[in-house]
């Protein structure tokens, strides 16, 4: 198993209760394999010393949130050569057609217009490298990257054709619950940092999180009762679905607690239970960001165990192509 993310903002609850919070569980069935894609988060403009500080942080609080480095092998992309070099032989077997479909890149070109430059462009084959070097069954991603991971398929499956079985055809895995956190005050996007008053993110004050929750988007439905309905109360079912991830409790159940109640009181409750769910994580994640040496020897090993394993789909690679072995 294998999955990224990318260091460009700060990890909030989307990442967390999307992604991060169900990975721990895994190592027990999986090898796992979990990475800071820095490479991919340059293909839009960076400070430097922030994309470094990010890069740090969240390593620093995927290991807070229950991956244990000892367990799984925990990452930065840069740190292992073999991604970019898969990456560039990749791009020459995906077509300019299939990454002009891609809606991300389509999304970010309009967004960033004074930078569309070719690693945007080329941004999948990065990915279908950093999937297919270490020939994963499956892949944890959110609804947006579906189309990469299809696009990852492809390319697999042309090459496997031109050169015999090399790579494994990997499968996209999107998790059913907590699968998608929307934006607190726009409930019909998903939690993201780029509108951080609906975001929630991991490190961030309880006060903060108070606030954004009791500032929460409901419903101008009339009947003004906490009732699962992501189709016409998607607010209302959004702060379930939080509810449901920190608390453990069924849809049923919630309906049961808040029967009677106003949006007004659920508000808050749900608030108060993510910031406690928070804390833990919060303390932890500082307290290792705080011992540079611990943090340097996980990224170290952590480089060494997934070189291992993508040199050697690499070197299979170059002499399946012609390349002359290193
Ligand atoms: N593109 C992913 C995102 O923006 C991050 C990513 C990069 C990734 N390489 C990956 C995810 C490989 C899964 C597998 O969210």
């Amino acid at each position: 198993m294998l999955s990224g993310i990318q260091p460009s903002g700060d990890l909030h609850l989307g990442n967390y209760l999307g992604a991060i919070k169900n990975w721990g569980s895994r190592a027990e069935e999986f090898d796992c394999y979990y990475f800071m894609a820095d490479l991919h988060t340059i293909t839009v403009r960076q400070v430097p010393a922030d994309l470094r500080r990010r890069t740090l942080e969240q390593l620093a609080q995927y290991i807070a949130c229950g991956l244990d480095p000892e367990k799984n092998t925990l990452f930065i992309q840069s740190h292992v050569p073999a991604h970019a070099e898969l990456g560039w032989i990749l791009n020459c077997y995906t077509m300019f057609g299939e990454l002009s479909r891609m809606t991300q890149f389509k999304d970010k070109a309009a967004k960033h217009a004074d930078n569309v430059n070719g690693g945007l462009f080329t941004y999948p084959s990065l990915m279908a490298a950093d999937i297919l070097l270490y020939q994963p069954d499956l892949v944890p991603v959110g609804h947006d990257q579906k189309q990469h991971v299809e696009l990852t398929r492809n390319v697999a499956q042309r090459f496997n054709h031109i050169y015999g079985d090399v790579f494994k055809v990997p499968e996209p895995y999107i998790p059913e619950t907590g699968a998608r956190v929307m934006s607190l005050n726009a409930p019909d996007s998903k939690m993201s940092k780029s509108m951080p008053e609906g975001c929630v993110f991991l490190m961030e004050k309880p006060e903060d999180i108070q606030r954004k929750f009791k500032r929460a988007i409901t419903d101008s439905d009339t009947e003004r009762c906490v009732r699962y309905d992501p189709e016409h109360k998607p607010g209302v079912a959004n702060l379930m679905s939080i509810y449901s991830a920190v608390t453990g409790e069924s849809y049923e159940r919630i309906e049961a607690e808040f029967d009677g109640c106003g949006y007004g009181q659920f508000k808050p409750r749900v608030g108060e239970a993510v910031i406690e769910h928070l804390r833990p994580i919060r303390e932890e994640a500082s307290r290792i960001l705080a011992d540079k040496a611990y943090l340097e020897s996980v990224y170290k090993s952590g480089a060494e165990k997934a070189s291992y394993t993508a040199n050697k789909t690499l070197r299979k690679v170059y002499k399946k192509i012609g390349l002359v072995a290193r």
